[in-house]
């Protein structure tokens, strides 16, 4: 049993949709969530900085006494997993686009995957996607643009209308039936996407999943919290509180909501 908190970072705001997942499934852990949106987005910058900024947010979480690392990010997990792991002793998971469960699902044979240039150029998302979905026709599509329009709290503006119109169009024409979102900011688009995808089209991603897996890593490692202690959440940014707590501002548990430099 700890009291420790779960340690969860994102280039910046997208991995609070994994946090929410964590806190359905165990909402009697404190967690610590690291924005790093002051480098927000990874998804186009080299490989090594990836790594570097990884290993900078991973450092400050175990400082803070962080029981396991989450690392929120796709664009993060398929470009720096490895290394992280080999670096530190503490559990780490990744979240990485749900491919797997899309390319067996389909019954039009066409999957469409909306995610950063990072995570689409990494070698593990080639690997995930040719051992899943070699007999499936994969349409990739960058997200160019969008993370800067969710930092920036511009979710529903007609710039983020248009992009995703853009990226999502040749996928349709293509026939998709199932849309992967592999970059945690994309789920806060769920509802702009469903109003432009036909009915019918399911769109997936991999919070619920890396939630469960979290869950399973704490158990088998006898790291749950306490059923009688008291949960701590902890949510910082390096960059702007204002929507960061904009963001945050539905959850009603106690929260500390701060700018911090790390
Ligand atoms: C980004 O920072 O470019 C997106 C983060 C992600 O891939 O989840």
């Amino acid at each position: 049993m700890s009291v420790k908190p779960i340690g969860i970072f994102d280039s910046g705001l997208g991995g609070l949709s994994v946090w929410e997942a964590i806190y359905d499934l165990m909402p009697g852990e404190s967690v610590l969530y690291l924005a790093d949106s002051k480098y927000a987005p990874y998804g186009g910058r080299p490989q090594s900085e990836i790594i570097q900024l990884s290993r900078k947010n991973v450092d400050y979480l175990l400082e803070h006494g962080c029981k396991i690392i989450v690392v929120a990010c796709n664009t993060a997990t398929t470009n720096a997993i490895d290394v992280l792991r080999q670096s530190y002793s503490v559990p780490i998971i990744g979240i990485e686009p749900a491919i797997k469960p899309a390319a067996l699902n389909s019954k039009t044979g066409v999957v469409g995957v909306l995610a950063t240039r990072g995570t689409l150029a990494s070698s593990l998302f080639a690997k995930t996607a040719a051992l899943y979905a070699k007999d499936r026709k994969v349409i990739e599509q960058y997200g160019d643009g969008l993370v800067e329009l969710i930092e920036s709290g511009e979710i529903e503006s007609k710039q983020m209308q248009a992009l995703l119109t853009e990226y999502l169009t040749p996928m349709i024409r293509a026939g998709i039936d199932y849309l992967v979102l592999g970059c945690t900011h994309y789920s806060f688009l769920r509802s702009q996407i469903q109003a432009i995808l036909p009915a019918g089209v399911q769109i997936i991603d991999a919070a619920d999943a890396v939630a469960k897996q979290t869950k399973n890593i704490l158990d088998q490692r006898g790291l749950l919290s306490q059923v009688k202690s008291i949960p701590n959440f902890r949510f910082y940014t390096n960059k702007d509180l204002g929507v960061l707590e904009s963001f945050l501002g539905s959850l009603s548990a106690d929260k500390t909501i701060a700018k911090v430099d790390f």
